[in-house]
């Protein structure tokens, strides 16, 4: 099952890991994408449904998870994937705004996990993914909501990690820096190791199937990001307000 599909890295992940003989649900609110997504899957003899539905919305997001399951068996992995970027400097901080980031990147992210978590724990396997960002290791200049959900992100699938130890089911969070997707694409900020989408995709694929607690890549910028994290404040928010990712 893999959220967020209808476009970008969902997209990728979805047509790679079917390349790979997997059967998959897929989930997005633009049906007509998702619908493409699918003819293309079936026409390499691969096997996908979709459905539309708004991770916002827990029933919508169970009811597909339901027709997963019901349609093509047991859901092995969830990847929750769906996910906005905004830009917002904090002298126009807007809760509205915030509050949408956090509906759709966190809460989504977690109204996925309900909708397949219980069955996972009773069958004693499974696997959830997150997909986090690079930008949840410390706050980014004009990115206050995104580097907050990504943060809560993270952290929530690391307690869910903890919680479900023995119980079969594993937790696999990925941290990408930046790939070439509609998220990333008209920013004229300069955008370190931005990466191809199938380069990015292969390297997720290849985490989620080895198993990986957690994978944070291009390892280039993951180095810079965590050596960020042993600086004092000072210096980091020096170097951050030099290095501004959007305009
Ligand atoms: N691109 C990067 O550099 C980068 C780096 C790190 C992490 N990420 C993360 O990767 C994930 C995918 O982003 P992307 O780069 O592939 O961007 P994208 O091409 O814009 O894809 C975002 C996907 O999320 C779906 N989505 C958004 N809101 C939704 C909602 N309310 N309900 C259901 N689905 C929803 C969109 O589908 P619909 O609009 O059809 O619903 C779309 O399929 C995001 O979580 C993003 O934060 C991206």
């Amino acid at each position: 099952m893999i959220t967020g599909a209808s476009s970008g890295i969902g997209r990728g992940l979805a047509l790679e890991i079917a390349s790979r003989g997997a059967r998959l649900g897929l989930l997005a609110r633009r049906q007509n994408l998702l619908d493409e997504i699918v003819s293309e899957i079936k026409a390499r003899n691969g096997q996908a449904i979709a459905v539309a539905a708004d991770v916002r919305d827990p029933q919508a997001v169970r009811q597909a998870a339901d027709r997963f399951r019901a349609e093509l068996g047991p859901i092995d992995v969830m990847i929750a994937n769906a996910g906005i970027g905004t830009s917002n400097h904090a002298a126009q901080l807007q809760p509205e705004q915030v509050a949408e980031v956090m509906n759709i990147n966190v809460l989504g992210a977690v109204n996925s996990v309900a909708a397949v978590v219980p069955e996972m724990v009773e069958r004693g396997s499974g696997r959830l993914v997150a997909i986090a960002s690079l930008a949840g290791y410390r706050g980014l200049a004009k990115s206050a909501a995104y580097c907050a959900s990504k943060a809560a992100l993270s952290s929530f699938f690391e307690s869910l990690r903890i919680d479900l130890r023995n119980t079969g089911v594993e937790v696999t969070i990925i941290y990408p820096g930046f790939i070439k997707t509609d998220l990333t694409a008209g920013r004229e900020a300069k955008m370190p190791y931005l990466m191809e989408l199938d380069d990015a995709v292969k390297k997720m694929v290849t985490a989620i199937e080895k198993g990986k607690k957690s994978y944070a890549f291009p390892w280039q910028l993951a180095t810079i990001v965590r050596s960020s994290l042993i600086m004092p404040p000072g210096m980091y928010d020096w170097i951050a307000a030099r290095n501004s990712f959007r305009e």
